[in-house]
């Protein structure tokens, strides 16, 4: 069993859906918890004690370690002092809290774009700013961003919603690097489960299939200890987990480029049939640069930049 004794851990948006779930288990392996919610509206109007509350209540009722929070994430470093004035240290925080506000680009207003960047990508930047530097000091850290297919694919009416959940992924890669040389891992998972969220947008029969508990066990893997992974993407839900990456082609290199040399080749632009998979800024670059010095050796053409040296 996967344990998480005396390891303290903030989860946001705990007060239901797939975040109390999360809340419980950690609970149930030995962890302390900081149970946030606001309690508001799946739109994000209003605010209540109650909805943090009660998963407090449930986790103690079962013998375990809990507090609450009524914060709103935008508020991040109160949430994070909650863990320090109740626990002492933060190890582990699953940004998870969030609100829709769907409607389609042209009848977006600038409050629906707004509340949403605030919930999403504001609130996770915040905990995990006002985390960071703890993490740091004791040389260990578990994020969990919640992205969304929403953000990795795009979906109609949820353009505000979309972009969030993708920033999630860019703030997540570079954690993830920024926090290798001290134990501190980032991940983004984009879930799929029942909850107040999705209830209005899926038939009966599926939301059955998608009980939040199918999201657990993929967040307890990526928070233990004994777990390296970073800086990766996973679509979750149903008791299914797969792992998604970013995939660029071969692509195409001509000196002289022009619009119609592209138009030309354009097949080769989009071939994945010799595709690469960079994890890093500096791999995208050293990756293009090394392509392009490749085809003007071949083709006779002087090299437009040495490719970097291969790392000793
Ligand atoms: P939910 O609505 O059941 O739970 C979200 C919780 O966040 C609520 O209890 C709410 O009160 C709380 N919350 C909202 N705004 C807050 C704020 N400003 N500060 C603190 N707490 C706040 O929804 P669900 O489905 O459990 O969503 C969890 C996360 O998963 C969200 O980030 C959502 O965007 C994401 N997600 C969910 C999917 C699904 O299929 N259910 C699909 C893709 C992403």
């Amino acid at each position: 069993m996967l344990m998480f004794k005396d390891r303290v851990v903030i989860v946001t948006g705990a007060g239901g859906g797939i975040g109390r779930v999360y809340a419980l288990e950690f609970a149930k392996r030995g962890a302390k918890v900081v149970v946030n919610d606001l309690g508001g509206s799946h739109t994000g109007q209003g605010a209540s004690s109650k909805a943090a509350d009660k998963v407090v209540d449930e986790i103690k009722a079962a013998g375990g370690v809990a507090v609450p929070n009524y914060d709103s994430v935008e508020d991040g470093e109160k949430i994070v002092q909650t863990a320090l004035d109740n626990f002492g240290r933060i190890d582990i925080l699953i940004n998870n809290a969030g609100i829709l506000r769907d409607v389609s680009f042209g009848k977006m207003s600038d409050n629906d774009w707004d509340l949403i960047y605030r919930v999403h990508a504001k609130g996770a930047y915040k905990l995990s700013r006002a985390a960071w530097n703890h993490m740091r000091e004791k040389s260990f850290g578990r994020i969990i961003m919640t992205s969304s297919a929403a953000g990795l694919y795009g979906n109609f009416g949820q353009s505000n919603y979309g972009s969030m959940k993708m920033a999630l992924v860019g703030l997540s890669n570079t954690l993830a690097q920024e926090g290798k040389t001290k134990n501190i891992t980032c991940n983004t998972i984009a879930p799929i489960a029942a909850s107040r969220l999705t209830e209005s947008v899926m038939p009966p029969e599926i939301l059955d299939q998608l009980k939040p508990d199918y999201i657990v066990p993929l967040v307890l893997y990526l928070c233990h200890e004994d777990t390296t992974e970073s800086g990766s993407v996973f679509e979750v839900g149903a008791g299914w987990v797969s792992k998604v990456r970013l995939e660029r082609s071969a692509g195409f290199y001509d000196k002289n480029l022009s619009a119609e040399k592209l138009k030309d080749n354009w097949g080769k632009v989009e071939s994945f049939d010799n595709p690469s998979y960079p994890t890093s800024a500096s791999e995208s670059v050293s990756g293009i640069l090394a392509a392009v010095n490749n085809k003007a050796s071949e083709t006779g053409a002087s090299p437009l930049v040495r490719p970097p040296k291969p790392a000793a």
